[in-house]
């Protein structure tokens, strides 16, 4: 993958455009583009967008036949995050450009239906998972510590060059899905399926970085946005025994932010409520997948209190300096998380009996689903039912 972003010196993949896949005409994905590579492969259905401005339709993908390391997964559900939103739309377009026809899709449960000859983990029938990497190199250092979400040769579920079959790999709106099983996750069995989904992503995300900032009891955390990233921050925070403030843009959700975990409720366009919280917070999690001010945030922290980015919005946010420099407060971000901290998340999840608040709904909704997604109406999280796309 030869990628080195003219923007940046840093080579990772989040901030280098993919210069070497060329978008492709052919509807069905599978004539010229595929033809360099020789791997077997099937088809299978799926929900793609043909441009940025396309709505999402069925349409038919390839799939390679498992190899060795392979697992085959029938997709049960597959939650949508705002992350589908900015690549179906290219909002992204600066740091990851979008290659079309674009099939999203990252917050993957589903079946095992076929296994590779040298599969140890699962057999035919286990409830697998899928997030948001499919591949990375294994050798690297990150990879090594099992931060495989910092490799530079990582591969995402969707939108990446795939390197078995060319052109981009292909996510979870789909039937089914083939990933090497060191990128498939087990789903305790107490969790249902549908609510497990949004574990992949939106869990991960918001997991990863509160066990990094050692969110612990005694903490006080608050978390902006209460979307799908933002409630299960507040699940796992509640969790960890933090004292919890939510803060949204959105006053009818303040019952929500309660019975999610929350202990307190900020109406964030409210200054006065705001400002009884100035230099308060240990921990921020922001989540907000829209411009805002996060300055009005860091002036809530306490001495060396952090804030984490989450949310990764179109535009560049303005920092004011002093907020920052006054108090040594940091700001800082996180991608996903690896592959051993999200079996880790997944078993939390088990054993604190957690998952995502979903709204569950079949393929053909999609479109509207990421119109709602725009207005912030979601409680908290579309889960697709896969079964729906057999009669598309
Ligand atoms: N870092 C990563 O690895 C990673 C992984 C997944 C997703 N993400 C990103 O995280 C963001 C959130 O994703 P999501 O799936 O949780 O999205 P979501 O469900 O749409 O939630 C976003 C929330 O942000 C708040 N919000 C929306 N527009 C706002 C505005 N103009 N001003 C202030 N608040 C606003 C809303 O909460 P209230 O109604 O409570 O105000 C909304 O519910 C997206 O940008 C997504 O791409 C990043
Ligand atoms: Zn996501
Ligand atoms: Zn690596």
């Amino acid at each position: 993958m030869a990628r080195g972003g003219p923007t940046s010196s840093f080579s990772s993949p989040f901030l280098s455009p993919i210069k070497d896949v060329a978008a492709r005409e052919e509807p069905s994905y599978l004539a010229s583009s595929r033809g360099a590579y020789s791997s077997p492969m099937f088809t299978t259905k799926a929900y793609a967008a043909a441009s940025a401005t396309s709505s999402l339709a069925s349409t038919t993908i390839a799939r390679r036949e498992p190899t060795e390391p392979d697992v085959q997964i029938e997709i049960l559900f597959c939650g949508i995050c705002h992350s589908d939103l900015h690549q179906v739309r290219d909002e992204w377009r600066g740091v990851m450009p979008t290659v079309y026809p674009c099939v999203p899709g990252h917050e993957i449960v589903g079946r095992v239906t076929k296994v590779g000859s040298a599969v140890t983990k699962f057999k035919l029938g286990d409830l697998a998972a899928v997030g948001c990497m499919v591949d990375s190199d294994r050798t690297c250092a990150e990879c090594q510590a099992g931060l495989e979400q910092f490799c530079r040769n990582m591969t995402l579920t969707y939108n990446f060059p795939d390197k078995h079959l060319g052109g981009v790999t292909y996510g979870g709106y789909s039937d089914s899905i083939v990933v090497d099983e060191r990128f498939v996750m087990r789903v305790p069995s107490n969790l249902k399926p549908a609510g497990a989904a949004p574990l992949l992503c939106a869990g991960i995300t918001t997991y990863s970085p509160m066990r990094h900032w050692g969110v612990t009891a005694g903490k006080k955390v608050g978390v902006v946005g209460l979307g799908g990233l933002g409630h299960m921050a507040v699940k796992f925070a509640h969790a960890l025994g933090a004292h919890v403030v939510v803060f949204t843009t959105s006053p009818n959700k303040r019952e929500d932010a309660l019975r999610l975990g929350a202990d307190e409720v900020v109406v964030s366009r409210n200054s006065n409520e705001m400002k009884k919280h100035a230099g308060s917070f240990d921990f921020i999690l922001d989540a907000v997948s829209a411009d805002h001010d996060i300055n009005a945030y860091i002036d809530l922290l306490r001495r060396d209190g952090n804030i984490t980015l989450v949310g990764a919005p179109e535009k560049p946010l303005a920092v004011a300096a002093f907020g920052l420099i006054f108090g040594r407060r940091s700001l800082s971000g996180s991608p996903i998380g690896g592959i051993p901290e999200t079996q880790e998340m997944l078993d939390f999840c088990g054993t604190h009996n957690i998952t995502s608040d979903v709204e569950v709904i079949p393929i053909q909704k999609v479109n509207e689903a990421y119109d709602r997604l725009v207005k912030s109406d979601v409680k908290y999280r579309f889960s697709i039912d896969m079964a729906s796309l057999k009669s598309a």
